[in-house]
């Protein structure tokens, strides 16, 4: 089996993200989680963002949780010193990244939806999202990295392991190896429509994945590339196994976002990146100017198709009553 459609309606703070009818039940808080204890440091660019060791990270999503935000996206920012050509700390169980998947899910069982991303950016020396040969980004050994990293938060218990990498075959590869090990209700939320933006700037100093050389122009989408492409991405993660398909960036592409969500028949995330953040966060200090441009910002995700909107606004729209 390749497509479980239980896998989306597995706890009730799945079913609530993925088909719930507010837009606060819709909402994923991203979070940069680091090596250290009482690590809680601002990200350059991105104001109310932080990493934060896993022992702050637990504090924070508690009191997001507590005002209604019930799904956390995690990306695990690895130190220069572990970093390889081979992205090994991507996979290694013991990682913070990994205890921080445990640590929550300990602490809110199914109250709450743990994705976590798989890509080999934060973890490779080059900042790649693939392994390097020759000067190129591979794609099929990257693959193999790709599943066990996924069957590394698999095994620590994520909801959702997020494949943002853009590799083709990832989909299939990751759920044929979720088949073979047995984990048939860990989700796969496949970044399918994935363009080569500029707006990933602030998150890329976050997580320390710049690349080294070179650009993501090889996977990830041309910007100038078509409503046929994006459907083709997307049409064939859902056929992969993909239980969410998400089209990144968010604004200036909500009418790919529409053309996505009106093709498959699956949930579809749009990811309302770091950019994107920035722009609002540096327009204005006036709060109720801030609360209605990311109240309209938010209204315009969910009308253009958007089932789940990853945001670092969320936290903010969601202690604040913003949305409900
Ligand atoms: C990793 C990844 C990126 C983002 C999410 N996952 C960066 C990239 O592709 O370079 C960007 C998110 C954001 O800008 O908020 N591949």
């Amino acid at each position: 089996m390749n497509i479980r459609p239980r896998i989306n309606r597995w706890t009730a703070a799945r079913r609530d993200l993925l088909f719930g009818d507010s837009v606060l039940t819709s909402l994923v808080q991203p979070h940069f989680v680091v090596h250290g204890v009482g690590v809680d440091e601002p990200i350059r660019g991105m104001p109310g963002i932080h990493q934060q060791s896993v022992d702050v990270l637990l504090k924070t999503v508690e009191e997001d949780a507590s005002h209604g935000v019930r799904a956390v996206m995690l990306f695990g920012v690895v130190d220069a010193e572990h970093k390889d050509e081979h992205a090994t700390h991507a996979h290694e169980a013991s990682s913070h990244l990994h205890q921080a998947v445990l640590k929550l899910k300990a602490a809110h069982g199914e109250d709450l939806v743990v994705m976590t991303d798989v890509c080999l950016c934060t973890a490779t020396d080059h900042g790649h999202c693939g392994l390097v040969h020759e000067g190129e980004i591979v794609n099929d050994a990257s693959v193999e990295v790709l599943v066990n990293i996924a069957l590394s938060h698999a095994e620590a218990g994520a909801d959702y392991v997020c494949a943002s990498d853009m590799m083709d075959g990832r989909v299939s590869a990751i759920r044929t190896a979720f088949e073979g090990a047995g984990y048939t209700n860990t989700g796969l939320m496949s970044y399918s429509v994935k363009y080569a933006s500029s707006f990933y700037g602030p998150f890329r100093h976050a997580a320390h994945s710049s690349p080294e050389f070179g650009d993501r122009a090889t996977h990830q989408m041309d910007v100038r590339s078509g409503y046929a492409e994006a459907v083709l991405e997307a049409t064939m993660d859902e056929a992969e196994g993909a239980d969410i398909i998400m089209v990144k960036p968010g604004l200036p592409y909500l009418d790919v976002l529409r053309k996505v969500a009106d093709t498959v028949a699956r949930p579809v995330a749009v990811y309302n990146v770091s950019g994107e953040y920035a722009m609002i966060m540096n327009a204005t200090d006036d709060e109720a100017s801030r609360q209605r441009m990311v109240v309209e910002v938010l209204t315009a995700f969910k009308r253009a198709g958007a089932d789940v909107v990853v945001t670092y606004h969320a936290r903010d729209a969601a202690r604040n009553g913003w949305v409900q």
